[in-house]
Protein backbone atom coordinates (compact mmCIF):
# COMPACT_ATOMS: atom_id res chain seq x y z
CA UNK A 1 0.00 0.00 0.00
CA UNK A 2 1.37 3.53 -1.02
CA UNK A 3 2.41 5.47 1.91
CA UNK A 4 2.80 8.95 3.22
CA UNK A 5 4.04 11.62 5.51
CA UNK A 6 1.42 13.21 8.19
CA UNK A 7 1.77 14.91 11.26
CA UNK A 8 -0.17 13.55 14.06
CA UNK A 9 -0.67 13.45 17.53
CA UNK A 10 -1.21 10.60 20.13
CA UNK A 11 -2.07 12.36 22.94
CA UNK A 12 -2.84 15.98 23.87
CA UNK A 13 -0.62 18.14 25.29
CA UNK A 14 2.76 20.87 24.25
CA UNK A 15 4.44 20.30 20.73
CA UNK A 16 6.69 17.27 21.19
CA UNK A 17 3.13 15.21 21.43
CA UNK A 18 3.23 16.23 16.87
CA UNK A 19 4.59 13.03 15.26
CA UNK A 20 5.64 12.74 11.83
CA UNK A 21 4.41 9.27 10.86
CA UNK A 22 4.38 7.29 7.63
CA UNK A 23 0.70 6.42 7.09
CA UNK A 24 -1.35 4.67 4.13
CA UNK A 25 -2.37 7.29 1.28
CA UNK A 26 -6.11 7.22 2.12
CA UNK A 27 -8.84 6.70 -1.20
CA UNK A 28 -10.83 8.85 -1.88
CA UNK A 29 -14.95 8.01 -1.36
CA UNK A 30 -18.11 9.41 -2.67
CA UNK A 31 -18.38 13.15 -3.47
CA UNK A 32 -14.37 13.21 -2.52
CA UNK A 33 -11.12 14.00 -3.96
CA UNK A 34 -7.68 13.24 -3.11
CA UNK A 35 -5.66 15.77 -3.04
CA UNK A 36 -1.81 15.73 -3.40
CA UNK A 37 -1.10 18.69 -0.82
CA UNK A 38 1.28 21.31 -1.64
CA UNK A 39 0.59 23.49 1.13
CA UNK A 40 -1.42 23.82 4.54
CA UNK A 41 -1.72 26.41 6.80
CA UNK A 42 -1.14 26.66 10.61
CA UNK A 43 -4.42 28.25 12.53
CA UNK A 44 -4.75 29.02 16.28
CA UNK A 45 -7.28 26.10 16.62
CA UNK A 46 -4.46 23.74 15.58
CA UNK A 47 -2.58 24.57 18.71
CA UNK A 48 -5.52 24.67 20.83
CA UNK A 49 -6.85 21.28 19.82
CA UNK A 50 -2.81 20.24 20.71
CA UNK A 51 -3.47 21.46 24.23
CA UNK A 52 -6.73 19.79 24.70
CA UNK A 53 -8.74 22.56 24.77
CA UNK A 54 -11.12 22.28 21.68
CA UNK A 55 -14.12 20.32 23.42
CA UNK A 56 -15.49 18.59 20.49
CA UNK A 57 -12.07 16.93 19.66
CA UNK A 58 -11.87 14.56 22.99
CA UNK A 59 -9.53 10.81 23.90
CA UNK A 60 -11.59 9.11 21.53
CA UNK A 61 -10.62 11.14 18.57
CA UNK A 62 -6.65 10.60 19.37
CA UNK A 63 -4.04 9.23 16.92
CA UNK A 64 -5.65 12.68 15.64
CA UNK A 65 -4.75 14.41 11.80
CA UNK A 66 -3.76 18.20 12.48
CA UNK A 67 -4.79 20.48 9.59
CA UNK A 68 -7.56 22.42 8.96
CA UNK A 69 -6.78 23.90 5.35
CA UNK A 70 -4.57 22.50 2.11
CA UNK A 71 -3.68 23.82 -1.14
CA UNK A 72 -2.82 21.21 -3.31
CA UNK A 73 -4.06 19.40 -6.71
CA UNK A 74 -6.13 16.67 -7.30
CA UNK A 75 -4.61 13.66 -7.66
CA UNK A 76 -7.76 11.19 -7.50
CA UNK A 77 -11.54 11.47 -7.90
CA UNK A 78 -14.30 9.58 -5.77
CA UNK A 79 -17.61 8.61 -7.49
CA UNK A 80 -20.13 12.06 -7.79
CA UNK A 81 -17.15 14.20 -7.05
CA UNK A 82 -18.62 16.81 -9.42
CA UNK A 83 -16.71 19.11 -11.49
CA UNK A 84 -13.11 19.14 -10.21
CA UNK A 85 -10.96 16.78 -12.13
CA UNK A 86 -6.99 15.32 -11.85
CA UNK A 87 -4.39 17.69 -12.39
CA UNK A 88 -6.94 20.86 -11.05
CA UNK A 89 -4.95 23.25 -8.54
CA UNK A 90 -7.51 23.45 -5.58
CA UNK A 91 -7.52 24.75 -2.31
CA UNK A 92 -9.79 23.81 0.30
CA UNK A 93 -11.22 24.16 4.21
CA UNK A 94 -10.94 20.27 5.27
CA UNK A 95 -11.30 20.37 8.65
CA UNK A 96 -8.84 17.95 9.73
CA UNK A 97 -5.74 15.98 8.66
CA UNK A 98 -4.05 18.70 6.32
CA UNK A 99 -0.43 18.30 7.61
CA UNK A 100 0.27 15.93 4.90
CA UNK A 101 1.29 14.49 1.77
CA UNK A 102 -2.17 13.77 1.23
CA UNK A 103 -5.36 14.56 2.32
CA UNK A 104 -8.98 13.89 1.47
CA UNK A 105 -11.05 16.75 0.26
CA UNK A 106 -14.80 17.00 0.18
CA UNK A 107 -16.10 18.29 -2.52
CA UNK A 108 -18.19 20.78 -0.98
CA UNK A 109 -15.13 21.91 1.22
CA UNK A 110 -13.03 22.87 -1.91
CA UNK A 111 -12.95 25.01 -5.13
CA UNK A 112 -10.02 25.26 -8.09
CA UNK A 113 -7.28 28.06 -6.16
CA UNK A 114 -6.84 31.43 -6.93
CA UNK A 115 -4.75 31.53 -10.47
CA UNK A 116 -2.81 34.55 -9.51
CA UNK A 117 -1.29 33.64 -6.66
CA UNK A 118 1.16 30.21 -5.50
CA UNK A 119 0.49 26.77 -3.78
CA UNK A 120 1.69 28.91 -0.40
CA UNK A 121 -0.27 31.67 -0.78
CA UNK A 122 -3.77 29.80 -1.33
CA UNK A 123 -3.17 27.67 1.24
CA UNK A 124 -3.13 30.21 3.81
CA UNK A 125 -7.16 31.34 2.79
CA UNK A 126 -9.65 28.71 3.27
CA UNK A 127 -10.18 28.64 7.11
CA UNK A 128 -9.24 32.47 7.67
CA UNK A 129 -11.00 33.70 4.68
CA UNK A 130 -13.85 32.02 5.04
CA UNK A 131 -14.05 32.89 8.89
CA UNK A 132 -13.28 36.59 8.25
CA UNK A 133 -16.59 36.25 4.87
CA UNK A 134 -18.82 34.45 6.97
CA UNK A 135 -18.15 37.21 10.45
CA UNK A 136 -18.60 40.24 7.79
CA UNK A 137 -21.33 38.83 5.32
CA UNK A 138 -23.38 35.90 6.63
CA UNK A 139 -23.94 37.23 10.30
CA UNK A 140 -22.76 40.62 10.26
CA UNK A 141 -24.74 41.82 7.26
CA UNK A 142 -21.95 44.27 6.27
CA UNK A 143 -23.02 46.51 3.55
CA UNK A 144 -21.20 49.24 1.31
CA UNK A 145 -20.87 52.65 3.08
CA UNK A 146 -21.36 50.67 6.88
CA UNK A 147 -18.22 51.74 9.69
CA UNK A 148 -16.82 48.22 11.10
CA UNK A 149 -14.78 47.91 13.84
CA UNK A 150 -12.50 44.33 13.53
CA UNK A 151 -10.16 43.48 16.86
CA UNK A 152 -7.54 41.61 15.98
CA UNK A 153 -6.94 42.93 12.69
CA UNK A 154 -3.41 41.97 11.86
CA UNK A 155 -3.94 38.61 12.44
CA UNK A 156 -5.00 35.76 9.95
CA UNK A 157 -8.76 36.42 10.09
CA UNK A 158 -8.19 40.27 11.11
CA UNK A 159 -5.96 40.77 7.69
CA UNK A 160 -8.40 39.06 5.54
CA UNK A 161 -11.79 40.75 7.11
CA UNK A 162 -10.12 44.20 6.61
CA UNK A 163 -9.49 43.70 2.91
CA UNK A 164 -13.09 41.94 2.51
CA UNK A 165 -14.47 44.77 3.92
CA UNK A 166 -13.07 47.34 2.24
CA UNK A 167 -13.62 45.49 -1.12
CA UNK A 168 -17.50 45.58 0.18
CA UNK A 169 -17.06 49.47 0.35
CA UNK A 170 -17.36 49.67 4.10
CA UNK A 171 -15.38 51.84 6.14
CA UNK A 172 -12.84 50.15 8.23
CA UNK A 173 -11.59 50.91 11.95
CA UNK A 174 -8.84 48.05 13.31
CA UNK A 175 -7.30 47.27 16.23
CA UNK A 176 -3.68 46.29 16.45
CA UNK A 177 -0.57 46.17 18.22
CA UNK A 178 1.89 49.08 17.67
CA UNK A 179 4.60 47.02 15.36
CA UNK A 180 1.10 46.70 13.32
CA UNK A 181 0.07 49.79 12.45
CA UNK A 182 1.87 50.57 8.84
CA UNK A 183 0.55 46.60 8.10
CA UNK A 184 -3.47 47.12 8.20
CA UNK A 185 -3.00 50.76 7.18
CA UNK A 186 -1.34 49.19 4.29
CA UNK A 187 -4.39 46.66 3.86
CA UNK A 188 -6.98 49.50 3.47
CA UNK A 189 -7.96 49.89 7.23
CA UNK A 190 -9.14 53.57 7.24
CA UNK A 191 -8.40 54.00 10.95
CA UNK A 192 -5.91 52.14 13.13
CA UNK A 193 -5.92 52.22 16.47
CA UNK A 194 -2.54 50.83 18.74
CA UNK A 195 -4.76 49.04 21.58
CA UNK A 196 -1.25 48.93 23.07
CA UNK A 197 -1.49 52.52 24.12
CA UNK A 198 -5.41 53.56 23.39
CA UNK A 199 -8.41 52.16 24.86
CA UNK A 200 -10.73 52.07 21.14
CA UNK A 201 -13.64 53.12 23.22
CA UNK A 202 -12.60 56.34 24.31
CA UNK A 203 -12.48 57.14 20.20
CA UNK A 204 -15.30 54.81 18.36
CA UNK A 205 -18.68 55.55 18.43
CA UNK A 206 -21.57 54.62 16.48
CA UNK A 207 -20.74 51.67 14.40
CA UNK A 208 -22.50 49.63 12.39
CA UNK A 209 -20.82 46.12 13.36
CA UNK A 210 -17.85 44.91 15.10
CA UNK A 211 -15.87 42.48 14.37
CA UNK A 212 -14.28 40.88 17.49
CA UNK A 213 -11.23 38.33 17.24
CA UNK A 214 -10.42 38.35 20.32
CA UNK A 215 -13.04 38.31 22.92
CA UNK A 216 -12.79 39.34 27.12
CA UNK A 217 -12.79 42.75 28.03
CA UNK A 218 -11.94 43.67 24.46
CA UNK A 219 -15.47 42.55 23.71
CA UNK A 220 -17.10 43.63 26.68
CA UNK A 221 -15.98 47.14 25.67
CA UNK A 222 -17.31 46.70 22.58
CA UNK A 223 -21.39 46.94 22.70
CA UNK A 224 -20.73 50.82 24.01
CA UNK A 225 -19.51 51.63 20.58
CA UNK A 226 -22.22 49.97 18.42
CA UNK A 227 -24.84 52.00 16.78
CA UNK A 228 -28.48 51.18 18.21
CA UNK A 229 -29.58 48.13 16.28
CA UNK A 230 -25.91 47.53 15.39
CA UNK A 231 -23.94 44.03 15.92
CA UNK A 232 -21.17 42.54 17.46
CA UNK A 233 -19.80 39.79 15.67
CA UNK A 234 -17.34 37.16 17.76
CA UNK A 235 -15.44 33.98 16.19
CA UNK A 236 -14.07 33.35 20.36
CA UNK A 237 -16.51 34.04 22.90
CA UNK A 238 -20.52 34.36 22.75
CA UNK A 239 -21.48 37.95 23.61
CA UNK A 240 -23.75 38.92 26.82
CA UNK A 241 -27.30 38.64 25.51
CA UNK A 242 -28.27 40.95 28.96
CA UNK A 243 -26.15 43.57 27.81
CA UNK A 244 -26.83 43.30 24.27
CA UNK A 245 -30.77 43.86 25.02
CA UNK A 246 -29.31 46.99 27.36
CA UNK A 247 -28.01 48.57 24.78
CA UNK A 248 -29.84 47.70 21.82
CA UNK A 249 -28.01 45.69 19.97
CA UNK A 250 -27.27 42.04 18.34
CA UNK A 251 -24.38 39.94 19.81
CA UNK A 252 -23.57 36.42 17.72
CA UNK A 253 -20.54 34.02 18.15
CA UNK A 254 -20.39 31.74 15.61
CA UNK A 255 -18.49 28.80 13.77
CA UNK A 256 -17.24 28.99 10.67
CA UNK A 257 -17.60 26.07 7.77
CA UNK A 258 -16.73 25.00 4.65
CA UNK A 259 -18.20 26.31 1.70
CA UNK A 260 -17.23 26.27 -2.10
CA UNK A 261 -19.15 28.81 -3.16
CA UNK A 262 -17.29 31.23 -0.88
CA UNK A 263 -14.14 29.74 -1.64
CA UNK A 264 -14.66 30.82 -5.05
CA UNK A 265 -16.15 34.49 -4.57
CA UNK A 266 -13.14 34.33 -2.44
CA UNK A 267 -10.58 33.42 -4.88
CA UNK A 268 -12.06 36.09 -7.61
CA UNK A 269 -11.46 39.00 -4.94
CA UNK A 270 -7.59 37.85 -5.35
CA UNK A 271 -7.58 36.90 -8.83
CA UNK A 272 -9.16 40.65 -9.50
CA UNK A 273 -6.19 42.30 -7.35
CA UNK A 274 -8.34 43.36 -4.25
CA UNK A 275 -7.16 41.23 -1.48
CA UNK A 276 -3.97 39.47 -0.84
CA UNK A 277 -2.58 36.94 1.84
CA UNK A 278 -0.12 37.21 3.60
CA UNK A 279 2.24 34.68 4.63
CA UNK A 280 4.80 35.64 7.18
CA UNK A 281 6.83 32.49 7.33
CA UNK A 282 7.04 29.35 6.04
CA UNK A 283 8.12 26.33 7.67
CA UNK A 284 8.43 22.39 6.28
CA UNK A 285 6.46 20.18 6.73
CA UNK A 286 8.30 18.22 9.85
CA UNK A 287 8.69 21.16 11.91
CA UNK A 288 4.86 21.50 11.98
CA UNK A 289 5.82 21.49 15.66
CA UNK A 290 7.99 24.94 15.79
CA UNK A 291 5.21 26.42 13.30
CA UNK A 292 2.44 26.33 15.77
CA UNK A 293 4.87 27.41 18.73
CA UNK A 294 5.64 30.46 16.21
CA UNK A 295 2.43 31.41 15.75
CA UNK A 296 1.14 31.13 19.33
CA UNK A 297 4.32 32.54 20.66
CA UNK A 298 5.12 35.76 18.04
CA UNK A 299 1.65 36.21 16.91
CA UNK A 300 2.62 36.75 13.11
CA UNK A 301 1.57 39.73 10.66
CA UNK A 302 -1.22 37.36 8.57
CA UNK A 303 -0.66 33.72 8.46
CA UNK A 304 1.62 30.84 8.94
CA UNK A 305 2.08 28.30 6.58
CA UNK A 306 3.67 24.59 6.10
CA UNK A 307 5.38 24.08 3.10
CA UNK A 308 4.20 20.05 1.98
CA UNK A 309 5.65 19.85 -2.05
CA UNK A 310 9.08 21.12 -1.15
N1 LIG B 1 -15.14 30.38 15.58
C1 LIG B 1 -14.43 30.08 14.50
O1 LIG B 1 -14.90 29.42 13.58
C2 LIG B 1 -13.02 30.58 14.38
C3 LIG B 1 -12.37 30.54 13.14
C4 LIG B 1 -11.08 31.08 13.03
C5 LIG B 1 -10.47 31.63 14.15
N2 LIG B 1 -11.11 31.60 15.36
C6 LIG B 1 -10.47 32.19 16.55
O2 LIG B 1 -10.38 33.60 16.30
C7 LIG B 1 -9.21 34.12 16.92
C8 LIG B 1 -8.39 34.87 15.87
O3 LIG B 1 -7.88 33.94 14.92
P1 LIG B 1 -6.63 34.33 14.01
O4 LIG B 1 -6.33 33.17 13.16
O5 LIG B 1 -6.85 35.66 13.39
O6 LIG B 1 -5.50 34.47 15.15
P2 LIG B 1 -4.08 35.20 15.08
O7 LIG B 1 -3.51 35.03 13.70
O8 LIG B 1 -3.30 34.73 16.25
O9 LIG B 1 -4.43 36.76 15.22
C9 LIG B 1 -4.84 37.38 16.39
C10 LIG B 1 -4.31 38.83 16.31
O10 LIG B 1 -4.82 39.62 17.39
C11 LIG B 1 -3.76 40.43 17.93
N3 LIG B 1 -4.19 40.83 19.27
C12 LIG B 1 -3.98 40.21 20.47
N4 LIG B 1 -4.60 40.89 21.46
C13 LIG B 1 -5.24 41.94 20.88
C14 LIG B 1 -6.09 42.99 21.37
N5 LIG B 1 -6.38 43.10 22.66
N6 LIG B 1 -6.60 43.88 20.46
C15 LIG B 1 -6.31 43.77 19.15
N7 LIG B 1 -5.52 42.81 18.63
C16 LIG B 1 -4.99 41.90 19.48
C17 LIG B 1 -2.56 39.51 17.81
O11 LIG B 1 -1.30 40.15 17.77
P3 LIG B 1 -0.59 40.86 19.04
O12 LIG B 1 -0.83 39.98 20.25
O13 LIG B 1 0.87 40.92 18.64
O14 LIG B 1 -1.22 42.19 19.12
C18 LIG B 1 -2.80 38.91 16.42
O15 LIG B 1 -2.34 39.80 15.40
C19 LIG B 1 -8.49 32.91 17.53
O16 LIG B 1 -8.82 32.82 18.91
C20 LIG B 1 -9.04 31.73 16.76
O17 LIG B 1 -8.95 30.51 17.46
C21 LIG B 1 -12.36 31.09 15.50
Amino acid sequence: MAKMKAVRMGAFGGPDVLRLEELPIPDPGEAEILAKVQAASVNPIDYKIRAGKVPFITAQNLPYALGWDISGIVAACGPGSGALKEGDAIYAMIGQGGYAEYAIVKTSQGARKPASIDYVGAAAVPLAGLTAWQGLFRYGQLKAGQHVLIHGGAGGVGHFAIQFAKAKGAHVITTAASGDLDFVRSLGADEAIDYQKQRFDAVVHGVDLVYDLIGGETQERSFAVLKKGGMLVSTVAEPDQEKARKFGVRGVRYAAEANAAELDAIARLIDAGKVKPKVSKVFPLAEAARAQTFLAEQHPQGKIVLSVAG
